[in-house]
């Protein structure tokens, strides 16, 4: 029996020696000192035994079981702390290592204007109106005082769908589409921000660009009033020594219709290369809304008069910037982009 307990001990203390996972070391402690363990098998079978042998068996079982128990607990801790410390060296960081860059976005240039603008407008009073990049020719043209076949029409060469459908040529639509909601009721104050599409494409035209169009019906509304907002829209965009500068023109949905230009930010005025030495640069187009298009869209224009006016947010940024090429907005290449 003590040549069994002894063979018992050396195999337990030869597996603990190999074991290298919890998993296994916990199997060994149930197989051999469990109650169903060997250890237990055996001391199991004492009753046998002559009543000199079994202290000397007993002690033997006991010390057995003792070193065995302490072998195991220290294989244990072994384990453990190899486990602890394979994790730790997987989880090793380089805390001296360079970071990884994350770029800041930023708003395209375009974005800013346009914000810019809304702002201002906001600031003013006006609220942000919307209508589709796909457009009827009714709203388009035809509720703009331009019929078909005028030949006003020329100033837009536009893209077709069809006979009825385009892609809007310009953001004036949306004046229709906000009165014809609104009529008759007063004041309609809107600007209307939006992409617009004409069959252009060079150094200062590009096919797919941005405008925002602003509107103003009430009682008694006079060019002094389309004056006073716009300059106050120029001094804020531009800053206060801008001057401005109305210039008759034609619009087939205003009249009188002005084209207004701004005092060239690079030479003050005097004349240079940017401002093709006018001292001058155009950005927008305005006008007091002609009573056709008033009645058209369902107010009386014995009752109210409005004016209007259509701005290029390219143009804009193009001289906020001193940007001499349109197409650079449209190339997204970063280094320029970055620029701003
Ligand atoms: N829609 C015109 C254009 O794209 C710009 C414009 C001119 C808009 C006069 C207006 C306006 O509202 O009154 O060329």
């Amino acid at each position: 029996m003590q040549k069994q307990l002894r063979e018992i001990e050396e195999r337990v203390l030869e597996k603990l020696k190999s074991a290298s996972a919890l998993e296994e070391l916990n199997d060994i402690r149930v197989r051999f000192l469990g109650k169903k363990g060997e250890l237990t098998g055996v001391l199991r079978g004492m009753g046998a035994l002559s009543s000199e042998e079994r202290p000397v068996i007993g002690q033997l079982a006991n010390d057995i079981r003792a070193r065995v128990e302490s072998e195991l607990d220290k294989r244990m801790g072994e384990v453990k702390a190899m486990a602890r410390n394979a994790s730790l060296s997987r989880e090793v960081i380089d805390v001296t290592l360079p970071g990884t860059v994350f770029d800041a976005g930023g708003l395209h240039p375009l974005t800013t204007v346009a914000r810019q603008i809304e702002d201002i407008f906001t600031g003013l009073g006006f609220s942000v109106a919307e209508g589709p990049e796909i457009e009827l020719d009714y709203y388009n043209f035809e509720a703009l005082n331009l019929p078909k076949d005028h030949p006003a029409r020329d100033m837009q060469d536009t893209f077709f769908f069809g006979p009825e459908m385009l892609l809007r040529t310009h953001t004036s639509p949306v004046q229709v589409r906000t009165m014809e909601r609104t009529a008759p009721a007063v004041p309609v104050k809107i600007i209307a921000p939006g992409k617009v599409y004409r069959r252009d494409d060079d150094a200062t035209h590009s096919p797919m660009f941005h405008q925002v169009e602003g509107l103003l019906v009430d009682r008694r509304v006079t060019l002094g009033d389309l004056k006073g907002v716009l300059e106050a829209f120029v001094g804020q965009m531009f800053g206060p020594k801008t001057r401005t500068r109305f210039r008759p023109s034609f619009f087939p949905f205003t009249e009188p219709s002005a084209e207004v230009d701004i005092s060239c930010g690079m030479c003050g005025g005097k004349g240079c290369r940017v401002c093709s030495h006018t001292g001058w640069l155009e950005i927008l187009g305005c006008g007091i809304v002609h009573p056709r298009v008033l009645e058209m869209s369902g107010y009386d224009p014995e009752e109210v008069t409005g004016f209007a006016f259509g701005m290029g947010v390219e143009r804009v940024a193009l001289l906020k910037y001193d940007i001499d090429d349109m197409r650079l907005l449209f190339d997204n290449d970063m280094r320029f982009l970055e620029q701003f």
